[in-house]
């Protein structure tokens, strides 16, 4: 036997280091580095399940426009909201990182869509965190399909790859990746080594066998994923589940997609029946009073391929401190600082003496510049104890010089916002469509003053 081997690891990164050091070479962050015991070396381990590693190599060059693309048939998961997350459903041999902090709902996400997709395909649910008894409750209680899907309760990677190669499943799912253990690694589970391996192991299992594989991660105080890094470079594709504490929606966002775009939003509704699909999310993130209040603004952002309709809100009030407080939710603070300038220089309003909150509602994150024209009207209303009319959307980029810059898909954006029972519109002059959109009145501006002068 190979002798065991030594590598530090990165936390942050997941780069390699030959001996400790107190800093990071490849990212310079500090006293993130963590021994990594290899073990006996990879080639021990490879010959665990059949055909790997050889295979690989032997199968030689090929040029890229023959290789044979209808090796990628994709299968829906039952949800169309995760399919379109994905990058249009599940791709076979695919190893699908699913995250989410403690709650989200992702064990009850992949219950649900496994139960289903097991009535036509063979398929396993490996759990190491709850019981068998915990998970057929659940299922139980959400009605679903039990009879086909098959369920372990194991926590060895080798054990579950073992038994999965006899199984010969085509779709699998790793609750949590964080349980998972490896013999030939020295330390506890969870720690960054086991996670690496395990998961490195998993996914070249995926690959060898052809089995879509999720994996659940746990994501970690700070925000990232199974503390270190190191899992998104083995894995296709990452997805995040994410809830704020007491809300009802969840919403899901793909960080890396080998198969499909990024930056797609799924939204689900946590119910007493399990997940439900959000079809129409404009509509929650617009259910509004029937008062309307200055500072309130609705805006239309562009969500990967579709349009969503969200709430701005803006406080503008005297401030009793030295330093005016600027705070945002859900949107980026050095934007918000940056519009203040904007409205002072351009606009003519002094906001020095004034704390400004900004706040998306619905707990949406907006890190599109589109937002920058709304962001500045919700301002200017609440500055001005002025509320907008209710039937008003707004979007627009606002550039340093006080210009109103067109955004993509305005016309889509605009046609949503009809949809949903908008009349009027103010946005950038290159946003106004051609064509007059029935039941819509749109006014077009290039400039800060005449957006102030719309309203
Ligand atoms: P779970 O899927 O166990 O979360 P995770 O695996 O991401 O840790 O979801 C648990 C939460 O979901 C729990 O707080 C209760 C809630 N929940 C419902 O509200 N309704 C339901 O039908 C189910 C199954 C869970
Ligand atoms: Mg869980």
């Amino acid at each position: 036997m190979a002798k065991a081997k030594s590598a530090y690891v990165c936390n942050d990164c997941g780069s390699d280091h030959p001996r400790w050091q107190g800093q990071c070479n490849a990212c310079g962050a500090w006293n993130t580095l963590t021994e990594v015991r290899l073990g006996a070396t990879s080639k021990g381990r490879s010959d665990r399940f059949s055909g790997y590693a050889g295979d690989a190599a032997s199968a030689g060059v090929q040029l890229l426009n023959e290789i044979n693309l209808e090796e990628l048939p994709r299968f829906s998961s039952g949800f169309s909201e995760l399919d379109r997350v994905l990058g249009g459903g599940i791709v076979p041999g695919s190893a699908i990182l699913i995250g989410g902090s403690p709650g989200a709902g992702k064990s009850t996400l992949l219950l649900q869509t496994m139960c289903r997709l097991s009535q036509g395909m063979n398929a396993i649910y490996v759990t190491g965190e709850e019981s068998l008894q915990q998970v057929a409750m659940r299922a139980n209680r959400l009605a679903l399909p039990t009879d086909k899907l098959k369920m372990l309760s194991e926590t060895s990677v080798e054990q579950i790859c073992h038994i999965a190669e006899k199984e010969k499943p085509a779709i699998m799912v790793i609750d949590s990746i964080q349980v998972m253990h490896m013999a030939d690694v020295q330390s506890a589970p969870g720690s960054v080594a086991q996670v690496r391996e395990s998961a490195a192991y998993l996914t070249r299992f995926a690959k060898q066998n052809n089995v879509a594989m999720f994996l659940v991660g746990h994501v970690t105080k700070d925000g990232s994923l199974a503390g270190p890094k190191v899992l998104e470079h083995c894995i296709d594709c990452s997805v995040l589940l994410d809830g704020e504490g007491d809300s009802r929606f969840r919403t899901m966002r793909s960080h890396k997609n080998r198969f499909g775009a990024v930056n797609e939003l799924g939204v689900f509704a946590m119910t007493g029946q399990g997940l439900k699909e959000v079809a129409n999310p404009s509509a929650i993130f617009l259910s509004r009073g029937e008062e309307q209040a200055p500072g309130s603004v609705v805006l239309v952002i562009w969500e990967g391929t579709r349009p969503l309709l969200v709430e701005l809100q803006a406080l503008v009030d005297h401030s009793q401190l030295g330093n005016p407080r600027r705070i945002a939710v859900g949107l980026e603070q050095n934007r918000l600082a940056m519009l203040l300038a904007v409205l002072h220089r351009h606009g003519g309003l002094q906001m020095s003496d004034q704390d400004v909150f900004a706040n998306v509602v619905g707990g949406v994150k907006v890190t599109e510049t589109g937002a920058d024209l709304s962001l500045l009207l919700a301002m200017v209303s609440s500055f001005r104890d002025h509320a907008l009319p209710r039937d008003l959307v707004v979007f627009g980029e606002v550039g340093l010089s006080g210009e109103i810059r067109p955004v993509p898909n305005g016309g889509e954006r605009l046609n949503e916002a009809a949809k949903h029972g908008f009349t009027r519109a103010i946005v950038p002059k290159g946003n106004v469509p051609r064509q007059p959109i029935a039941g819509m009145e749109v006014i077009g501006v290039t400039k800060l003053e005449q957006a102030l002068e719309a309203i």
